[in-house]
């Protein structure tokens, strides 16, 4: 199963362009699984809320639905990160979308940074779709800096982690290596590259989009400064052999009455 993640220097407030750049990107070769990165329409660093709601959209707003022409068109699924406009406000998202059309919005929850001023934390649980191509799990960016969030879409089952990003700390892609290994899960990180310097607040975004297998092997890296596509062929079937040897495995070892939050004194 060929997933692909997309990296690209996204363009502040020109969705338009972002699609069309998404587009030619995802042109180069075909995929069962494409991974966009966060906020991939509106771009990331925002100067106010005005802004946010001007660049956001419903979960089935417009260009949703051109993702879910894309989709059906090529029989391919696909995740993108974009600001979704909601009834309580704004939140920070990530639309899966197959061949039938979308299949579930995941609302991030950890939010980084300015991002608190701007959209509210996710208000769902982290959630595992199972589809045709196989259990997939979906969390944004930050998350990432959380162990609990791959270990939640693990313990649902997830055999692939999708992961939009904006990355700005450089220990991410190193580190999505042991969310891969530590839970025998794929995961496929799409992270955009390039400069915002909006409002007095810069953020430079560390490119390197990166996919990883179940034992932490690295199967693909885009470069740090360079708009592209890697891919890699995935096999979900590994992704569901948990054990490491003999007598212990990533999920059935672990000893959760021992990880409560209760602190001793
Ligand atoms: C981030 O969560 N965009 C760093």
């Amino acid at each position: 199963m060929k997933t692909i993640v997309v990296q690209w220097d996204c363009r502040f407030g020109d969705p338009e362009f972002n699609f069309g750049r998404a587009m030619e990107l995802m042109d180069r070769e075909p995929a069962d699984i494409y991974v966009l990165p966060e906020l991939c329409l509106s771009g990331y660093n925002f100067k106010d809320k005005q802004e946010v709601d001007y660049l956001s959209e419903e979960s089935h707003g417009a260009y949703a639905h051109r993702f879910m022409d894309l989709a059906r068109s090529r029989n391919c699924f696909l995740a993108y990160g974009f600001a979704e406009k909601a009834s309580a406000g704004i939140y920070n998202s990530a639309n899966l979308i197959g061949p039938d059309g979308l299949i579930g919005t995941y609302r991030k929850i950890h939010l980084f940074n300015r991002e608190t001023l701007f959209f509210l934390p996710g208000d769902r649980p982290f959630r595992v779709y199972e589809t045709p191509v196989g259990k997939l799990g979906l969390m944004v960016c930050f998350d990432w800096f959380f162990p609990e969030s791959a270990r939640t879409l693990a313990l649902q089952g997830a055999e692939l982690i999708l992961h939009p990003s904006n990355l700005v700390l450089s220990w991410c892609p190193d580190a999505m290596r042991y969310h891969a290994l530590w839970n025998g899960v794929y995961t496929a990180t799409s992270n955009r590259i390039g400069r915002e310097d909006r409002g007095g607040h810069v953020f430079e975004y560390i490119g390197r989009s990166i996919i990883y297998s179940p034992q932490g092997e690295l199967l693909a890296e885009a470069p740090l400064e360079q708009e592209g596509i890697c891919s890699a062929e995935l096999d979900l079937s590994l992704a569901r052999e948990k054990d490491l040897n003999e007598y212990n495995d990533r999920i059935q070892s672990r000893q959760p009455e021992f990880y409560s939050d209760i602190s001793v004194t």
